[in-house]
């Protein structure tokens, strides 16, 4: 069974970093630091013990913190092998009520022993951000679900997962779908990705945007924020889709929209942000140019077909630190930035998504860790869209904390609004 990180490495050095880390996030996290300001008055996770697999660097620290001031008894560890920063892990881990297994680069079964170790302080309330965690407790551990009050999922795929799982009546505990609320998704995939995406993959490469030829495969919410981004650093986008509206609306926003079969000999800098599998194969590598950086920004790491491209590699070695270049027969390198994983996470100097950004998103988590506790009666086993009134609780937090003002309705403006009675 795997021991709590603190065991499992020397910790010294590590502790002072994580701990420099953690209080740089939480000095920017206004939403959780009002959220810990209630929860440690009211205590509304006392006798809860919440599992948490989710990538576990400062700002995920700080989201673990609050619910533990909120008294609860935290066991948390990574969503992927590549995303833990040990410092930050060793500093939760010292945490009162947290115990973290989270450490990076750990192999598969190292992941998901990890993952059982958090299982076995029989969590009450589940927080994932993939759906590991679920899926393995319903898998594995059938017999917890009874004692489950609910848990929250954070991000798209694992939504997509839950909704799979409940369409086969599979899916036997309530799940936030706390992804698809506009204080997460319009914020922390837009611009969370599309900022930290492109700051990892100029981090790690040391190569311009300026002039280049960027694919974007996918036009949600993640490659909306990549896309946007990469033009605004004098890039020139081309976006694959499948779905016609978000190809219009690429087609619309000025992109060029292509089938990756033809933006596979255009594109310099290839980005995947489609939560599917197999979206650049091998009869795109045969087309790519020579020194291509290949970015996967969905969450997990099947989006581009490293099997084959391994497969028609005559050598394959580490052209940077969290680059491996692959060269192919006739001369061209393709280079695959952190193995195929979440880019901006997953790098050696990854830093994940801006601390501002995942204060709304862990904002959004932390209400409706304490609405499951509160009101799990009014939730039935299966996915639930987060209540409206939680969400714009998150914002208005936010905007007292920015010092931005807005205008409320009046009473005549409100009932204008309700009635479908007024016309011309
Ligand atoms: P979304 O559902 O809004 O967008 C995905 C888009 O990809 C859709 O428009 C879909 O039509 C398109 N697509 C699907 N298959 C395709 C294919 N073969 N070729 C081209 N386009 C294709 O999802 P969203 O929110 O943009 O998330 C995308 C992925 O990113 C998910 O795996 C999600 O979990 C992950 N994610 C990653 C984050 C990060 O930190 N890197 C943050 C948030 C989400």
């Amino acid at each position: 069974m795997t021991a709590p990180i603190s065991e499992q490495l020397d910790t010294d050095e590590l502790l002072e970093s994580g701990q420099r880390k953690m209080e740089w996030a939480r000095q920017h996290m206004p939403i959780l630091d009002s959220l810990r300001e209630s929860f440690e008055q009211n205590q509304p996770f006392a006798g809860e013990r919440i599992g948490m697999a989710m990538h576990v660097e400062a700002k995920t620290a700080i989201l673990a913190e609050v619910l533990a001031v909120g008294g609860a008894e935290v066991a948390i560890t990574g969503c992927n092998p590549l995303s833990t920063h040990d410092d930050v892990s060793v500093a939760l881990d010292a945490v009162d009520g947290v115990t973290s297994y989270a450490k990076r680069g750990v192999d598969d079964e190292e992941y998901y022993e990890a993952m059982e170790a958090v299982i076995d302080h029989e969590p009450t309330v589940t927080v994932d951000d993939g759906g590991d965690l679920v899926f393995a407790i319903h898998e594995d551990y059938p017999e917890l679900i009874d004692t489950i009050v609910g848990g929250c999922e954070e991000t798209t795929t694992g939504v997509h997962r839950l909704r799979a799982m409940d369409d086969d009546d599979a899916l036997e505990y309530p799940m936030f779908a706390v992804n698809d609320t506009p204080m997460k998704r319009l914020f922390d995939n837009v611009h969370g990705t599309g900022e930290s995406s492109l700051a990892s993959i100029a981090m790690t490469t040391n190569l311009s945007w300026a002039g280049k030829t960027v694919v974007v495969a996918g036009y949600g919410d993640c490659g909306k924020g990549v896309a946007k981004k990469a033009s605004g650093q004098n890039a020139d986008v081309i976006v694959t889709e499948v779905e016609p509206r978000r190809a219009l609306e690429a087609h619309m926003e000025g992109y060029d929209v292509m089938p990756m079969a033809d933006a596979a000999s255009e594109g310099d800098v290839f980005i995947t942000t489609t939560g599917n599998r197999d979206v650049i194969v091998e009869d795109h590598f045969e087309a790519m140019s020579d020194g291509v950086l290949l970015a996967n920004a969905g969450h997990f790491d099947v989006e581009v077909d490293l099997e084959a491209l391994e497969a028609n590699a005559v050598d394959t070695y580490e052209a940077r630190d969290g680059v491996q270049a692959y060269e192919m027969a006739d001369g061209r390198r393709l280079n695959v930035l952190a193995e195929g994983r979440l880019v901006n996470l997953a790098t050696p100097v990854s830093m994940g998504h801006p601390v501002e950004v995942m204060d709304q998103s862990f904002g959004v988590q932390a209400v409706c860790a304490r609405e499951i506790v509160q009101n799990s009666d009014e939730y039935g086993a299966g996915v639930h869209e987060v209540p409206d009134e939680l969400d714009r609780e998150v914002a208005e937090i936010k905007l007292e904390a920015e010092g931005i003002e807005t205008d409320s309705l009046s009473d005549t403006q409100e009932e204008y609004m309700d009635s479908w009675q007024h016309g011309t």
